[in-house]
């Protein structure tokens, strides 16, 4: 983007520069004859102008095709793509962070993040089942580069697998990668290395991720969290139904070296060298939020992202095909469920950082850089009416700087003090609020909501909205929002200016290597049909439980998700069924 400004603005200078040449070569049919030397000096000057004339032309013209002219796309050779995906952040969140970043390194009203500087377009993000996408269906959209139903992995309103851009990169001889805060298991990561009916089948991502289904191993690199998808339920820190041992199934069966802790990637990081496949899962469920996280304890974002762009280079370094990495800032939608402004700017900037790092090295190689969102998280506004009487224009940066942790850590901080009252209502305000939130004059109408919520999941709400007040910003849903996001991306990436529909990213991911996904799905669904133990009436028994089962499933279960119900993806967008008027109270609608 830089580079445009400077190519038109000589394309300019060079045209200004063509017409005072032609006024100059003008002034030739004016010369007299009187004088033979005088005539040829004319002359002379004539041709240079001549020259000089056909010569500023030229430039001209080649400057103006070098903007106007499309490049060779897909470009030829050896090229590489990384992905990178802002889960949940809208555009409001590029100005929350912005404004945080300002205010707190004390910069300029005009300075902006480098995800600021590399603008392309918006997407549209609706899914197949629904207006408000979900991380699935929105993933699937860049996976398969086709629209389905919210919770769909990789999988397609048909209930058939679609063949990813991942899957299609390895067939054809890339690398390929996987670098997350949150589990790898999670909907994004999922929807480009697995098949499954529902987002909820976790375990037999899992199991597909290290090799366990019809493509065989096609992840050669996984950095992330939800290391307790890959354990035997019979061990500490596992969150699996069943007692298979991934870890130890990836190693002896799939050839995955395995790294489980910071101790081990800092090795990886500091021999800037490791074996693939890798397989590095460095927290239990989610890497915790930035603004908690302890160096010593977990690798950044842009750590692992870093570390992966190094070993898929080095591993590829002979090949005459490049890579295929995505790289996701998984945990921005966490702090937008949670309505946490504090935990999502710092979460943008470490998104920011990696993005910056990923930029320098593809501005440097055969490579393209696009990033985008797959929703947008919360309907955060920089904004919010807190009284009846005509609102403030402003918000307040400062409230957000002087916390020191997210909601959700101080709430589970809460949730394990047992003290009695009068202490729990001291402990509350010195320990939780002054020292982890920086709020200092919390009523004490306040301090009874949080006692209120200690027993439900709701108390990191009540800590959330307590900042975002103070700091005059709002949130419309602790869920999904469907406003178009914004599309980044380097040079090579022209295609996505303007406003795309979510699949054409994906598209883009797949054209820009040469990919067809068609053959890939073909595959799937010839290799991937056959009888299991599972569910013989299901056309695709290896993708797990059916639709159909997951959702009788889910109504025994005491957190039912009622958008089970009808988003489904068969049907089309569900219509208003007085829905204001249910859900007024009991369960706390807590998301993830
Ligand atoms: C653990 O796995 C075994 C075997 O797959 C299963 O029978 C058992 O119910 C599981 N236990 C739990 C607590 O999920
Ligand atoms: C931030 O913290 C400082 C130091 O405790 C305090 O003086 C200031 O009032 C706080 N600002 C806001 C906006 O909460
Ligand atoms: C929370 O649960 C504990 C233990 O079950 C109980 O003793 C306490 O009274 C509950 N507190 C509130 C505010 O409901
Ligand atoms: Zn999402």
């Amino acid at each position: 983007m830089a580079d445009r400004k400077p190519l038109l603005s000589s394309d300019y200078d060079v045209k200004a520069d063509a017409e005072d040449a032609q006024l100059l070569s003008g002034a030739r049919a004016k010369t007299t004859r009187k004088h033979r030397t005088d005539h040829w000096i004319k002359l002379g000057l004539g041709v240079w102008a001549a020259l000089g004339t056909i010569a500023m032309v030229a430039v001209a013209i080649l400057c103006t095709n070098q903007v106007k002219k499309p490049d060779v796309f897909p470009p030829k050779g050896k090229r590489s793509v990384i992905f990178m995906v802002s889960d949940g952040m809208g555009p409001t969140s590029l100005e929350l962070t912005r404004a945080y970043m300002q205010h707190t390194k004390n910069l300029d009203w005009d300075s902006t993040l480098t995800l600021d500087d590399n603008l392309l377009g918006t997407s549209r993000t609706r899914s197949s089942s629904s207006l408000v996408t979900d991380s699935a269906a929105g993933a699937t959209a860049f996976g398969c580069a086709l629209k389905s139903y919210n919770g769909a992995i990789a999988v397609l309103p048909d209930g058939s697998p679609c063949g990813t851009v991942l899957e299609a990169a390895k067939l054809a001889g890339y690398a390929t990668g996987l670098v997350v805060t949150t589990r790898m298991t999670d909907a994004t990561p999922a929807c480009f290395s697995a098949h499954v009916n529902l987002r909820s089948e976790e375990d037999r991502i899992a199991e597909q991720q290290i090799g366990d289904y019809p493509l065989g191993r096609v992840v050669d690199l996984m950095l992330g969290g939800g290391r307790c998808h890959f354990l035997p339920n019979n061990t500490d820190g596992s969150c699996r139904a069943d007692n298979r041992d991934l870890v130890s199934e990836a190693q002896k069966k799939y050839g995955f070296s395995y790294v489980g802790d910071r101790s081990g990637f800092d090795k990886i990081k500091k021999e800037g060298k490791a074996t693939l496949p890798l397989l590095g899962l460095f927290a239990e469920k989610d890497i915790p939020f930035e603004i908690d996280r302890k160096d010593k304890d977990y690798p950044s974002l842009v750590e692992m992202a870093e570390v992966a762009l190094n070993l898929l280079e080095e591993q590829t370094k002979d090949s005459d095909k490049g890579f295929f990495l995505m790289v996701e800032g998984s945990r921005i939608d966490h702090a937008g469920h949670g309505n946490d402004p504090a935990a999502q700017v710092r979460e943008v900037l470490g998104y920011d950082k990696t993005f910056k790092k990923m930029l320098e090295w593809v501005e440097k190689h055969d490579a393209v850089l696009v990033s985008t969102s797959d929703h947008e998280t919360g309907g955060l506004a920089a904004a919010r009416q807190l009284h009846p009487t005509y609102p403030e224009y402003l918000w307040y940066p400062q409230v957000l700087a002087n916390a020191s942790h997210s909601s959700e850590y101080v709430a589970r901080q809460y949730a394990q003090y047992q003290g009695d009252y009068d202490d729990e209502r001291k402990f509350i305000t010195d320990e939780v609020l002054a020292k982890g939130l920086g709020i200092q004059d919390a009523s004490d109408h306040e301090i009874s909501e949080i006692i209120k919520s200690k027993n439900n999941t709701g108390s990191s709400y009540v800590f959330a909205d307590m900042i975002s007040r103070r700091a005059q910003i709002g949130w419309s849903t602790h869920g999904h929002s469907a406003v178009d996001v914004n599309i980044y991306g380097s040079k090579g990436a022209e295609r996505l200016r303007g406003n795309h529909e979510n699949t054409d990213v994906g598209q883009f991911l797949a054209d820009y290597l040469g990919l067809d996904l068609k053959p890939v799905s073909d595959r799937l669904k010839h290799e991937g049909v056959g009888p299991t133990e599972l569910s013989g009436a299901e056309p695709y028994p290896w993708m797990g439980r059916g639709l159909e089962e997951l959702r009788k499933l889910a109504e025994l279960e005491e957190d039912y998700d009622p958008t089970l119900h009808h988003h489904t993806g068969l049907e089309h967008i569900d219509t208003y069924h007085g829905d204001f008027r249910k859900r007024s109270g009991g369960a706390c609608g807590c998301g993830l």
